[in-house]
């Protein structure tokens, strides 16, 4: 297990997240070490070795900036990547020098040594869940959104609540794909962050299948979509996420630095919080409309994409906690006080949707004070999954109506029955 001592005790001491989105984008330096590179390493070659001229001679394509190199004083970390040449020769990989990140000396392309079995389970489950939005029929949402079924404060919340959401999501798979994948040495990993992104994409579909079963023309679609980039407290919570990925895209380290590994945690923490607690938060809003008879076939959508989330934050902690387990070095003090601030930051950004999106303290069912504890909740239950002290004095879940609508067995959706869940599908934290 992993060994979480010297907790933070102390609220004060949290570092303000006060990052910029620079928006020069560099390319993450991998130092584009091969198999066949590895392979004239010394074998006992510490991440910490500085550059030696030897190297210097090599032909890896990070000799094309030198005059970068030698300025920065850059040290090589030759980290196993899929940008690495195949080599002629190379051994097969072994499981013990095989890492979750920072793999050295093995190619990253084989299914086998199975380092980590759980993972793969990961991918199967994921796999047997997979659904499509256009099976979920949308003629009585179309009906009630045509005839003025919602309140003009709940049509608000859901406008800004999909257009937030669709934005959201296109984050998700953007930040894999920028940021975490070539980063991730363990093909398990990589084979299930591929399998997650293609479920990303088809949430977004979801999303604008929902607005086209409504019967909005592209200008009615648009109004909604565009919201995120009107509303300030959509925008914070988009840009707050895209600065971890940006930090990570642009930074200057190498691969396997310390100080690229911290970023790169930043970055799957803030989006572990995407996944667990800003989607459920954002799924909550629709699912309190459902409660009262509206957009029932929206919230069946919802529902789909909630136990895809579930899932995503599984595997999103269990990244977290097996880069901690590999790098205990990475999980200081200080970090672990920047992971409660980015935490308690994410309440923060969560309140400030909730008050934008339903600016007369809520709808029928769902208060802005319920919506601001379930937050501070799902933040302690972070905190807790992650070793940290609490944030919140909150023990009670303030909406437990919500798990009527937390998906465990699957719907057909021709025969409206409810049939016994896939084995091996099992949503609950392990
Ligand atoms: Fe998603
Ligand atoms: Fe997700």
């Amino acid at each position: 297990m992993l060994d979480f001592d010297e907790p933070s005790n102390s609220e004060e001491s949290l570092l303000l997240h006060k990052l910029s989105i620079s928006p020069s984008k560099k390319t993450h330096k991998n130092n584009g070490f091969s198999n066949a590179v590895d392979a004239r390493q010394n074998t006992d070659y510490k991440v910490s070795k500085p550059m030696t001229s030897a190297s210097k001679t090599d032909t890896s394509p990070i000799m094309a900036e030198p005059e970068l190199m030698e300025e920065k004083k850059r040290f090589i970390f030759p980290v196993s990547s899929s940008l690495s040449p195949v080599s002629i020769g190379a051994r097969r990989p072994d499981a013990s020098a095989v890492k979750i990140i920072g793999g050295q000396g093995y190619d990253v392309r084989q299914p086998i040594p199975l380092k980590y079995p759980n993972i793969r389970q990961h991918f199967l489950n994921a796999r047997n869940n997979f659904w499509t939005p256009n099976d979920i029929a949308m003629g009585d949402d179309k009906m009630q959104w045509n005839t003025g079924k919602l309140t003009e404060e709940e049509a608000w919340m859901f406008k800004c609540n999909i257009s937030y959401l669709t934005a959201s999501d296109n984050l998700v798979p953007d930040n894999l794909d920028n940021a975490i994948l070539a980063q991730i040495t363990a093909n398990e990993m990589r084979q299930y962050l591929r399998w997650q992104m293609a479920e990303e994409a088809n949430h977004i579909e979801s999303y604008f299948f929902i607005l086209e079963s409504f019967g909005l023309d592209v200008e009615g679609q648009g109004q909604i979509f565009n919201l995120y980039q009107q509303v300030p407290e959509l925008t914070a919570k988009l840009n707050w996420n895209l600065t971890f990925t940006n930090n990570v895209v642009n930074c200057d380290a190498p691969l396997g630095s310390r100080e690229a590994n911290r970023a790169l945690l930043e970055d799957l923490i803030s989006y572990y919080i995407f996944e667990y607690l800003f989607f459920p938060l954002g799924f909550s809003q629709v699912f309190a409309l459902a409660r009262q008879g509206k957009l029932r076939n929206t919230a069946q959508q919802y529902q789909y994409i909630w136990r895809d989330e579930n899932l995503h934050a599984i595997n999103g902690r269990w990244l977290i906690r097996q880069i901690i387990k590999e790098n205990p070095e990475l999980w200081d003090k200080a970090m672990r006080e920047r992971a409660r601030a980015i935490i308690n930051e994410a309440v923060a950004l969560e309140t400030n949707f909730g008050k934008a999106t339903m600016p007369n303290g809520g709808i029928p069912g769902l208060s802005i004070n319920s919506y601001t504890s379930y937050a501070r909740l799902m933040a302690n239950n972070i905190c807790q999954a992650l070793g940290l002290d609490l944030l919140f004095d909150i023990k009670e879940h303030p909406m437990p109506w919500l798990s009527e609508y937390e998906m465990k067995q699957e719907v057909n959706f021709f025969e409206g029955r409810v049939r016994d869940y896939r084995v091996g599908s099992d949503l609950k934290w392990e």
